[in-house]
């Protein structure tokens, strides 16, 4: 006989559509107006992304990149065309909704690390697990745990200014990983380090997106950068232009050997 069916009722979460991108943007136009002025930003941007991949985001400054980046991580709104994030349909969310969604599914990375000046490595890390009304023992033991991952164990009590860029940057990560999220974006994360600190960063990058099956987006306009992703997406004038897999990736592990090292 069959069973009766009864449906869980979560009142702030809208039902899923079907489908497993966790990504999944269709015919995407944004503008912007500036005065009388309307900027084009992205024009008809078509795209999906599955649990695991690893994208890089290139094309010239100006073509949309931190536009699209955007409306992924929930910080804007398409004008037309659909966002769904794991099945969500993203607009039909009010603000609280958004709020809730960035802090629980969506870890951001900056290119300026974006950290808390007067706050440890430790509450820099803890902070959206205290957005998300985490225990203070869990988050605690949480923000550990991602500062352990990201090799900043011995540096949980140094402030900002006392840390490297690799290693503010690491704490970046730290806390973008805290809440546990669904995909990580990441806009030019190594656009203010050295090379060899790039590579650190990419090495921590693949080895979530390997070994916890993180979903990865990141805004690149370096070529040696990009190639550490699975797949590259390239923007030209708002629209995309190319979508192809990453032939002869490289392994940040591997290149690392062959770099010199810093004292940090
Ligand atoms: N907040 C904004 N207001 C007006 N125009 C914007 C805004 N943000 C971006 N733009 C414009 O939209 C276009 C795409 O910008 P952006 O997404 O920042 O490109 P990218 O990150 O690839 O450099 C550019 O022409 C830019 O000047
Ligand atoms: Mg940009």
């Amino acid at each position: 006989m069959a069973k009766a069916v009864t449906s869980t009722v979560e009142p702030d979460v809208p039902a899923r559509a079907s489908g497993d991108a966790v990504i999944c943007v269709e015919e995407v136009h944004k503008y912007y107006e500036l005065g009388s002025n309307r900027v084009h930003a992205l024009r008809g941007a078509t795209l999906e992304i599955f649990r695991g991949e690893f994208v890089a985001v290139m094309g010239a400054s100006g073509s949309g990149k931190s536009t699209f980046m955007n409306i992924l991580g929930c910080l804007d709104q398409p004008s037309s065309g659909r966002y769904l994030l794991e099945g969500i349909d993203v607009s039909t969310l009010n603000k609280k909704q958004l709020a809730a969604i960035r802090n629980q599914k969506i870890g951001f990375v900056f290119q300026g690390f974006n950290l808390l000046a007067r706050t440890t490595a430790l509450e820099n890390t803890e902070l959206p697990a205290f957005y998300a009304r985490v225990s203070q023992q869990e988050r605690l033991r949480r923000a550990k745990a991602s500062l352990e991952m990201v090799g900043l164990g011995d540096r949980m009590d140094h402030f900002p200014s006392q840390l490297s860029g690799g290693q503010q940057q690491r704490v970046a990560i730290a806390r973008a990983l805290v809440n546990q999220p669904a995909i990580l974006l990441a806009d030019e994360p190594t656009g203010n380090l050295d090379s060899r600190t790039s590579v650190e960063v990419m090495e921590i990058f693949q080895r979530l997106n390997e070994e916890r099956g993180l979903t990865i987006v990141l805004v690149t306009h370096e070529p040696d950068i990009a190639q550490f992703a699975k797949r590259a997406i390239v923007f030209r004038d708002g629209k995309i232009k190319k979508d192809d897999t990453i032939a002869n990736r490289s392994i940040a592990e591997n290149v690392l050997k062959t770099l010199p090292a810093v004292e940090d």
